[in-house]
């Protein structure tokens, strides 16, 4: 089985599934795309020997270059990691019910446009939330709402700041992600 990471930024979700398909015989990290030149993620994948590429707008949103590039490459999953853009429709429905993403919070809340990065630990600590946590998502034509697959919770303590909440939550995506993927990619063998 063959993955497709799609990042903006830092990446540490992407550097986590690429140790833990590294030497996996079931499933690899085939590619890692981004639309950021500048983002760390490529070196990450650097370092991995994993092949890169960098898109811009215009190729993502008005060609199929991107499309044609995961159906070449015979992708199975296409995991976003800290990718910022909103998928388009020929990507959608080019891959089914194939495309997941990483949500820094427990939807249905603290999701949606800008409810990224600091903004969504922000917003949760300003609702006074009791719990905070993550979610594993199906990827449909909006940012955050497509159908549910996981998620992990933990207490917010009183006191706790937003470095520390930003912190745990963090650690349960670095652990649950790639084994999330893992399951899922058994289901396809079925
Ligand atoms: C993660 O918190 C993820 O939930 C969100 O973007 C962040 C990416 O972090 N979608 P990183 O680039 O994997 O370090």
């Amino acid at each position: 089985k063959r993955i497709a990471i799609f990042a903006s930024g830092s990446g540490s979700n992407a550097q986590k599934i690429m140790e833990h398909f590294k030497y996996s015989s079931d499933a690899e990290v085939a590619i890692v795309l981004s639309n950021n030149p500048e983002a760390y993620v490529l070196q990450r994948a650097d370092n991995f020997e994993i092949p890169t590429h960098i898109f811009d707008r215009h190729e993502f949103y008005y060609t199929d270059s991107v499309v044609e590039l995961l159906k070449r490459l015979n992708i199975d999953l296409v995991v976003l990691a800290g990718f910022l853009w909103l998928v388009p429709q020929n990507l959608l429905t080019a891959f089914p019910n194939k495309i997941i993403n990483i949500h820094p919070a427990l939807l249905p809340k603290f999701g949606g446009k800008g409810m990224y990065g600091d903004h969504v630990h922000k917003a949760v600590m300003a609702a006074g939330e009791e719990e905070h946590g993550i979610t594993i998502h199906f990827v449909n034509e909006n940012f955050d709402e497509g159908e549910i697959i996981y998620q992990a919770k933990f207490k917010i303590e009183p006191g706790d700041t937003l470095e520390q909440i930003k912190f745990k939550g963090q650690q349960l995506e670095h652990q649950h992600y790639p084994k999330v993927i893992e399951n899922l990619l058994k289901k396809y063998n079925h």
